[in-house]
């Protein structure tokens, strides 16, 4: 398979086996003074040979290492790795190179954001949910009070998608990525939406051709959606189906739940929503894809509750809830909901 190369907004994003190693001439064209690697034990454990070439063919300052997980996604760890950058004598001509999944993705392009005002930035997305989501679309952040309460609009400027780095992926975080990748089909429709309806995780597991076919139309999906509205002020917002939902129950789960998880959940709930407010027809069909892909799609949760959590979600421009609801498969919209309504319809469902 050889490279593919999309772009938005002057970012460009390689994909295919061994892109990685493109990295070297991406550097070579930024020409930068001083970089920092930024990436998690884990992967610095698995990968630690790829990130000793680094070191060594891009005289890499220091590789700063954060704890996995979801819980490292704030503002303290943001504060050290500022402060080691500061040490180090990094300055604005500067690059970050940060690996790993949407955890480490989102630290690292917040920090490369904000760091003297903003320096350069390449992303090498290693999970699954990295790879056909988290790391498109220049969205960056920590969560504070609400989930990615603070963060940036920030587009890499290179970032290398290889496959590669899912061989070593467990299988619940390749379950985690599988449900924005159904997400994306089910707002993009036609025949994304039926190649992931058609199939299941037993049948992408033995095909790998099907299973980059996925990844391809998802990464294809997100970089159209995102080349059209950044700043997610109209067409991205419709990327946000699942995610209402979503956000709140990972909070209620106190982040315990991986975020695809959530994401699945939330768009099993929410095709039941559409159904009631839009006269969706395939909730069925939607809670059965996801199903067949081994997610999750219910949640003990108190119904007061997960509308609270929802109630300080980011998308509620105007005070009420917001949701991307599903009027059809290929057609989304968000739509504004009162709490009493949406109590109403979430005690029925
Ligand atoms: N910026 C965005 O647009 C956007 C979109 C969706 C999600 N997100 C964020 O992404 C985060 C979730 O990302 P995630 O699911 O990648 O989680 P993650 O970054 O926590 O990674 C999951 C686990 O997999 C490990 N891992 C990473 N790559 C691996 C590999 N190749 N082999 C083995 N293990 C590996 C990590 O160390 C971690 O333990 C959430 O914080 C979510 O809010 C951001």
């Amino acid at each position: 398979m050889s490279l593919k190369l999309y772009t938005y907004y002057n970012s460009k994003v390689i994909y295919g086996p061994d892109s990685r190693y493109q990295v070297l001439k991406a550097v070579g064209d930024i020409n930068p003074y001083k970089i920092c690697v930024i990436t998690d034990g884990n992967i610095a454990t698995l990968y630690q040979d790829y990130i000793r070439w680094l070191e060594n063919e891009l005289e890499i300052e220091d590789t700063l290492i954060i704890e996995p997980g979801e819980k490292s996604k704030n503002i303290e760890t943001v504060i050290t790795l500022w402060r080691d950058l500061f040490e180090r004598g990094l300055t604005r001509k500067s690059l970050i190179i940060g690996i790993g999944g949407g955890v480490v993705l989102d630290i690292a392009g917040f920090i490369a954001s904000t760091y003297m005002r903003g320096i350069d930035y390449i992303s090498i997305p290693t999970t699954l949910l990295a790879q056909a989501d988290s790391a498109l679309g220049g969205k960056t952040g920590v969560d504070f009070i609400i989930k990615n309460g603070i963060g940036t609009f920030y587009p890499p400027r290179y970032t290398f998608i290889d496959p590669v780095f899912l061989e070593t992926l467990p299988i619940i975080e390749v379950k985690s990525g599988l449900a924005e990748i159904i997400k994306h089909s089910i707002i993009r429709g036609g025949g994304f939406y039926e190649l992931v309806a058609e199939n299941s995780l037993e049948t992408i597991e033995r095909d790998g051709e099907l299973f980059g076919k996925f990844l391809e139309l998802s990464i294809e999906t997100k970089v159209n959606i995102i080349n059209k509205d950044l700043h997610e002020r109209g067409l991205r917002r419709l990327l946000n189906l699942g995610h209402t939902v979503g956000h709140a129950i990972e909070k209620l789960s106190s982040y315990s739940l991986p975020h695809g998880y959530a994401v699945s959940i939330g768009i099993a709930l929410e095709s039941r929503i559409s159904r009631e407010i839009l006269g969706f027809k395939y909730d069925d069909e939607v809670v059965n894809i996801l199903e067949n892909y081994g997610l999750p799609t219910e949640y003990n949760y108190d119904v007061e509750e997960l509308v609270h959590e929802m109630k300080m979600d980011k998308k509620n421009w105007h005070g009420k809830i917001v949701m991307t609801l599903i009027e059809d498969i290929g057609r989304c919209k968000p739509v504004e909901l009162d709490d009493d309504h949406i109590l109403e319809v979430l005690r029925r469902n």
